[in-house]
């Protein structure tokens, strides 16, 4: 059985990660989609947001779960028993830190864990989760660049604040 995990923020999820979850879970047998309950960083959705956005979002698909985790993504691995981390590359300028980071997670787990890199659809090239929420911030349309869903709570966020 081959298992992986996407791990990320997914603040909020973006079709650039929704691409990668696509993809992934073709290639895979089964697919831990995680979200980091990350305490170092204030999000615009809490972690239990995150995470019930990506169920309804991947509802449809019997081989894909989502779930959040604290700590080290090593040890969530360790956890769920999967061997392989999915990450998507976007351009040259992501490659350093997700250089950096496969080869401490590698040395982490012993070896234990590798990470498989996909590159993004030329279409998301350019999107990140920072960008949606600026343009969001500012009243630009996001649709093309999340989910329909996503996008509502995203300008819902927004106006409360
Ligand atoms: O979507 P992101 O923010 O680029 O994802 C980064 C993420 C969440 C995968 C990474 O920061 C992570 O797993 N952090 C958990 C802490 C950890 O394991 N750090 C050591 C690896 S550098």
């Amino acid at each position: 059985m081959r298992k992986a995990i996407y791990p990320g923020s997914f603040d909020p999820v973006t079709y650039g990660h929704m691409d990668i979850i696509e993809r992934s879970a073709k290639i895979f047998d089964e697919l831990i989609v995680a979200v980091l309950n990350n305490q170092l960083k204030t999000s615009l959705f809490s972690v239990e947001e995150r995470v019930n956005i990506l169920k309804e979002l991947l509802r449809e698909h019997e081989n894909i779960s989502v779930v959040s985790y604290d700590g080290l993504l090593v040890d969530a691995c360790n956890g769920f028993g999967a061997h392989v981390i999915v990450r998507g590359l976007r351009a040259v300028t992501d490659f350093e830190y997700e250089l950096q980071m496969s080869q401490t997670n590698r040395k982490l787990a012993e070896s234990k864990v590798d990470t498989v890199f996909l590159t993004t659809d030329l279409r998301y090239a350019y999107l990140s989760s920072s960008t949606v929420k600026e343009v969001a911030y500012f009243g630009g349309d996001i649709s093309e660049f999340v989910p329909e869903m996503v996008a509502e709570l995203t300008y819902q966020k927004f106006k409360k604040g």
